[in-house]
């Protein structure tokens, strides 16, 4: 949500910026706009669209100049224009400033300013907080040896609700950024003779390696030699300089038309990362190196509460049931933004857990913030190391599947899934489940890689099916016990990237409603699989089928399907319960996948999506 770059160095900051902008587009995309130091004053290029236009339409790339900020827009206040873009400059010319987050107080210090003279040429909350600071620098002299610069933006965040991660820059001073954080990401790169400021990781790694994740809280102060952090109270911070273990390699798109595609493809590697080293030496059991919480206190546990948004929910709904069908533990699942205002009676030894690819979903965030708040342990399912989720939490499981760029969620999703299947065996085999039931549980974890593997190469098949079903406008996705998140998880894919209507139902609750949708212009996507639900979803598959439905069938591979029943069959492999639902999931990634690219949608940039959400 938003991408922010910000460069100090010896090179042409304009194009090293951009460069960090198209790799931070995935955050949002509608608008993008540098700003680069050119002897006291600002060259700004900004404009509504993408970057490619930014480059393309303006002379951004021609801006010469060694410091600068740049930033990719997701529109909270005010709409898509080229006033609204970002960086804004004060209205007295000194300040220039980019911005992710909401600032919630923005209409009381907006009259305050106007009052003082300060003039306005956007409707964003940013421009207020820009000539905020422009109104503290030209009012108060810093203390002795302090930067008026720095302390004008101290004093001014001390003034703001809500969230911020800012990169601000100040005419009278050439060579210097500064930049905080509050509830919105920033990581400082550390590179050879020069620094890097970036909402995220992948906007750095081709520079450096070296990064210090800033706090809430935190001030950043770049200059051409140094940078120093403190906090908003002037009180210097030891910063700890981190290893970023991603490659270049691992954020581009090598060949592959869309990161989407590349990311479907990676998956057997993906899981394969996940499940490293996640197994006792007896192969009968999961182990985890962070969860820090001791055998007996989980134990003891009686309850677990997964909080988190969008895919990451659907993948907690297939954890529930898994851990509940082989831990015989509760669990409750909650949408993470719902959870931080209901009022629900929670057990005394219940633990809970967020589950987060970004680990800055700022509804996450707050409900975990929630949980601790009251008492409760808090582990974190992520996958960017080091993110704000990640590092609050009590402990954790880190997904370890590099970097996920496309918008919609799929390597990720089914990397939570198979932490969710490893944690039903750990918290199983602490309780009922025997011996051998764990090395079986085991060796079918062991092959989700290679069923994954194999389901991938029906994607000439999904190809096919996806043209004869492009032109529908409406889906429904069905699907039973774990097979219902994954429904839920198809309609959303399709419906993110392709913009077809879809709805996800447990197949037999169907009838009480959404079979009145049914007709020949609604296909059914329905997962079958083999054992007690076969003959279960087979009726709900008639019931369609009388309506002259059409249907599209996910079957495991002994399903013995009444003839003439389904229009189309994709066949996957007959796996184990705890595996199933991973498996289930690839072919309606594919499906959504090859109907939008037939619908020649922007896949890896859905329209009014992000990925990474940090505002409520
Ligand atoms: C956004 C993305 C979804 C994602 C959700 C949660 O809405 O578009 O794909 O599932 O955020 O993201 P997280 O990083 O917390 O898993």
């Amino acid at each position: 949500m938003c991408g922010i770059v910000g460069y100090i160095g010896k090179q042409k900051a304009s194009a090293i910026i951009l460069e960090g902008l198209k790799r931070l587009e995935y955050r949002g995309y509608d608008s993008a706009g540098i700003a680069i130091q050119q002897g006291g004053r600002f060259e700004v290029a900004k404009k509504a669209g993408r970057v490619e236009g930014l480059m393309k339409g303006t002379p951004a790339l021609k801006i010469t100049g060694t410091t600068g900020i740049g930033h990719t827009r997701w529109a909270t206040h005010g709409g898509v224009t080229d006033a609204n873009a970002h960086p804004h400059l004060s209205s007295d010319g000194r300040i220039a400033l980019i911005h992710n987050g909401v600032i919630e107080n923005y209409a009381g210090i907006k009259k305050f300013l106007l009052t003082k003279g300060y003039t306005f040429q956007s409707e964003t909350d940013t421009e207020v907080l820009c000539n905020l600071i422009a109104y503290h620098y030209q009012k108060e002299p810093a203390a002795q040896g302090e930067s008026r610069f720095l302390e004008a933006v101290r004093k001014t965040l001390r003034h703001v609700d809500g969230t911020y991660g800012i990169a601000v820059m100040c005419g009278d001073c050439p060579a210097e950024i500064v930049s905080a954080r509050k509830g919105s990401p920033l990581i400082l790169g550390v590179g050879d003779g020069e620094l890097m400021l970036a909402s995220d990781v992948a906007a750095i790694i081709s520079r450096t390696q070296n990064v210090v994740y800033l706090k809430d809280g935190e001030v950043l102060h770049m200059t051409a030699q140094n940078f120093s952090i403190s906090t908003l109270d002037s009180e210097d911070v030891s910063p700890v300089v981190d290893k970023i273990t991603w490659k270049i390699e691992d954020s581009e798109l090598n060949g592959h038309a869309h990161f989407m595609e590349k990311e479907i493809f990676e998956q057997p590697a993906a899981l394969e990362n996940t499940m490293r080293g996640r197994f006792s030496e007896d192969g009968s059991t999961a182990q985890f190196g962070g969860l820090n919480i001791s055998a007996v206190d989980l134990r003891q546990t009686d309850r677990l509460h997964f909080l988190a948004c969008g895919s990451a929910w659907h993948a907690c709904l297939v954890t529930e049931h898994l851990i509940e069908r082989f831990a015989r533990v509760p669990v409750e699942v909650d949408y993470a933004s719902e959870f931080r205002y209901r009022n629900m009676p929670l057990g005394n030894s219940t633990l809970f857990f967020t589950v987060s690819q970004s680990g800055e979903t700022i509804d996450t965030l707050a409900a975990m913030r929630e949980a601790r708040r009251k008492g409760y342990k808090v582990l974190a399912i992520n996958n960017v190391v080091g993110s704000s989720i990640a590092r609050e939490a009590d402990g954790g499981i880190y997904q370890h599947v590099g970097p996920e760029i496309g918008v919609a969620s799929t390597k990720a999703f089914t990397s939570q899934l198979l932490v969710g299947a490893l944690l039903a065996l750990y918290l199983g085999r602490m309780r009922d489940m025997n011996f051998s039931d764990g090395v079986e549980y085991v060796q079918a974890l062991k092959g989700v890689p290679d069923l994954v593997r194999r389901t991938l190469e029906l994607a000439p098949a999904i190809k096919e099916i996806a043209k004869r079903y492009a032109h529908y406008h409406d889906f429904l996705f069905l699907g039973r016990l774990s097979l219902f998140p994954v429904a839920l998880e198809g309609a959303l894919k399709l419906k993110e990237i392709s913009y077809i209507h879809a709805e996800g139902y447990p197949a037999a609750e169907m009838k009480h409603g959404p079979i009145a949708l049914i007709s020949e212009q609604c296909p059914s996507v329905f997962f079958v699989p083999s054992g007690e639900m076969f003959n279960k979803v087979v009726s709900s598959m008639q019931e369609i089928k009388a309506r002259k439905g059409k249907i599209i069938a996910i079957a495991t591979a002994h399903c013995e399907l009444p003839a003439g029943l389904a229009d189309e069959v994709i066949r996957i492999p007959e796996c184990h319960e705890a595996v199933l639902p991973i498996v289930a999931t690839v072919p309606v990634q594919l499906l959504s996948y090859y109907i939008a690219v037939e619908l020649k949608r922007d896949v890896d940039k859905p329209r009014n999506l992000a990925k990474s959400v940090t505002v409520e």
